[in-house]
């Protein structure tokens, strides 16, 4: 299982047979490690309707033919706009290709009318990963922890989203294996250090991996 962090809230899955995408913003993000057309993806996945998420997700569906899964007024819209779309909602999960997608709650707009922000929990190559996607903390995500997930990508940005402090005290209470930071440093309102928050991070106990752009977790 590989996960590469494609900066911002961007990650490419791949357990050696499927490859899922979640939130390609490459295009006119300046810290993005390739170009849209460098991707390619059999699924892509997006948290929300905001354009540092749901980003290239047109032109990399178009070209590589990918499924993609999104909350179902976003569905909609990308169906319309005539990509292979599978739709869902908050609670519910479905049997994939590559495994399990489930939408949870985000505390977050989501970017289009009557449409809800999720975050997303993937159970691929064996592993169970946990996108927060943009949200702000909130108590629900203790109900995360007895899923024993092993890795949570988690929003440090502020501004928009969680910031590092609430960041520590969510991964507190989801309790993963690995923590890795995201949505941040890619514009001046979400500047962030995120060594500072590694090390909140550990004066807690709790484990964090700062990944640059274009770095390679191997699960
Ligand atoms: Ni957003
Ligand atoms: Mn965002």
């Amino acid at each position: 299982m590989k996960i590469t962090f494609l900066s911002h809230a961007c990650f490419l899955l791949e357990d050696g047979r499927n490859s899922l995408l979640i939130d390609p913003y490459l295009t006119g993000n300046p810290l993005a490690p390739a170009k849209a057309e460098e991707l390619s993806a059999d699924f892509i996945a997006v948290t929300h309707a905001h354009g540092d998420h749901l980003g290239d997700t047109a032109a990399i569906a178009k070209r590589c033919g990918s499924t993609v899964f999104a909350v179902a007024e976003l569905a909609r819209m990308l169906r319309n706009e005539g990509l292979t779309v599978s739709d869902g909602n908050l609670g519910g999960s479905q049997a994939t290709a590559f495994g399990r997608i489930k939408y949870l709650p985000a505390c977050h707009g989501s970017g289009i009318p009557g449409g809800l922000a999720c975050g997303l929990l993937v159970e691929m190559g064996g592993k169970k990963i946990y996108h927060a996607g943009d949200t702000a903390l909130i108590s629900d995500m203790a109900l995360l922890k007895e899923e024993e997930i092993d890795v949570a990508l988690l929003p440090i940005g502020d501004y928009y989203t969680m910031g590092p402090r609430d960041a520590v005290r969510a991964a507190d209470l989801i309790r993963p294996k690995l923590t890795v930071p995201m949505h941040y440093n890619t514009f001046p309102a979400v500047r962030q250090d995120p060594s500072a928050f590694q090390a909140m991070m550990e004066a807690k106990g709790l484990t964090a991996k700062v990944m640059a752009p274009g770095e390679i977790l191997n699960l």
